[in-house]
């Protein structure tokens, strides 16, 4: 029988583990994700979010063991994607009696997702119910998803905000080494997107008290230390994420684009900044999350191609395509490449980077193998990006 876990004196986990989770909206879970549930005993029995389908069975045994769960008199919907909602419907048919409290998109989410009706109540910006305040959260990351705060004892349920994905059954954020790395590459998929509206949600959050922050997913964080940490991470990274970090990232077939990468890469670490260099050739789901968080800070954006049947390398459209999610407005480029008879994906590249607002310097392509003047000249530009990055 899986038990819950006490997060505090009436508030309970009974979410589920999800061990073998690999890949949770094309971000790499490598240890796995959690779809976390909370047992709240009040005045009245409300649990907050269910978990994925398939893990009802693990979910329910956590709530028996504390309570009979058809004494539920409240579930609380933050959010109806179905990591959060897919165990509603079973949970909602023991407890018979419960209400389905939700915003007014919530309730036409829920019921167009199961296409039934459930005994809704509709909550608003600030509503109360007992000790818990409800709070609309707009894009974070649905147009209806809220947060619940429970008054009597400071604790933000925070939704999707504030998650990360790694299957810890140590439950608390102090206990995880290096809990910080999951939560940057989960904000740079999941929020950065949507950076207004993080801010306009930890602007509703300013004056409130938090003793603990217990997101949908990851671990739940009770230390002060850490929750100051994670929220100024998440302004950080809001309104300006870049630092002294340039990515280089190419794709090609015979080995001229990665000469011309690494030389770039090294005109930009012999003035010590600091570089990460990407194959987009063959990534593996892991190092395309990465990526993802590494264009994140980065201020520098190199990015290569060889021609391929007059275009740029399909996985190099994917990687623009991640950098458009990012707004990269803020971000200086550089554009490479190489080609055999005619060019063409420096062309395309250059435009699709200036469409996203970077600041380009002068783009260089070559044909067939760089010889060492060239290779030169691609240092220089390595030299005059890392110059650019540290004027601002
Ligand atoms: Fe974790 Fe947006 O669902």
């Amino acid at each position: 029988m899986k038990k819950a876990v006490k997060i505090s004196d009436s508030v309970y986990w009974v979410g589920a583990l999800d061990y073998n989770l690999r890949n949770f909206h094309g971000i790499a879970a490598p240890e796995g994700g959690t779809y976390n549930s909370y047992l709240i005993l009040n005045e009245e029995i409300f649990l907050i979010d269910t978990v994925k389908h398939e893990f009802f069975k693990e979910h329910l045994e956590r709530i028996s063991s504390v309570i009979n769960p058809s004494e539920i008199d409240y579930v609380i919907s933050n959010h109806s994607e179905i990591d959060h909602s897919g165990s509603i419907q079973e949970i909602l048919k023991i407890a018979n009696k419960a209400k389905l409290v939700t915003t007014e998109k919530g309730k036409k989410y829920l019921s167009k997702i199961f296409n039934s009706e459930f005994s809704f109540l509709t909550v608003k910006d600030n509503d109360e119910i007992k000790n818990l305040k409800f709070i609309e959260a707009p894009m974070l990351h649905w147009p209806e998803t809220m947060m619940t705060y429970m008054k009597n004892e400071n604790i933000l349920f925070s939704c999707d905000l504030f998650g990360a994905q790694i299957a810890d059954s140590r439950i608390f954020a102090d206990l995880i080494p290096n809990v910080m790395s999951y939560v940057k590459r989960y904000y740079a998929f999941i929020f950065r997107p949507f950076a207004y509206a993080v801010l306009n949600g930890l602007k509703k959050l300013e004056g409130l008290n938090i003793n603990i922050i217990a997101p949908s997913h990851g671990p739940v964080w009770r230390t002060q230390a850490q929750i100051k940490d994670l929220i100024n991470a998440y302004a950080k990274w809001s309104v300006n994420p870049e630092k002294e970090k340039a990515v280089v990232l190419y794709a090609g077939i015979w080995g001229a684009t990665r000469k011309i990468a690494e030389a770039i890469a090294d005109g930009l670490s012999s003035l010590n900044i600091e570089v990460k260099i990407y194959d987009l050739t063959n990534l593996t789901l892991i190092q395309w999350s990465d990526l993802m968080a590494d264009l994140m800070e980065a201020k520098a954006i190199a990015i290569g191609s060889n021609t391929l049947i007059g275009q740029m390398f399909p996985t190099v459209k994917t990687a623009l395509q991640l950098l458009k999610y990012i707004n990269p407005k803020e971000k200086i480029g550089l554009v490479f490449g190489s080609y055999g008879w005619v060019g063409g994906a420096v062309k395309a590249i250059e435009n699709e980077l200036k469409n996203m607002g970077l600041n380009l310097i002068d783009s260089i392509e070559i044909q067939f193998n760089p010889n060492e003047n060239e290779i030169e000249k691609c240092f220089k530009l390595g030299e005059e990006l890392a110059k650019k990055v540290k004027e601002v």
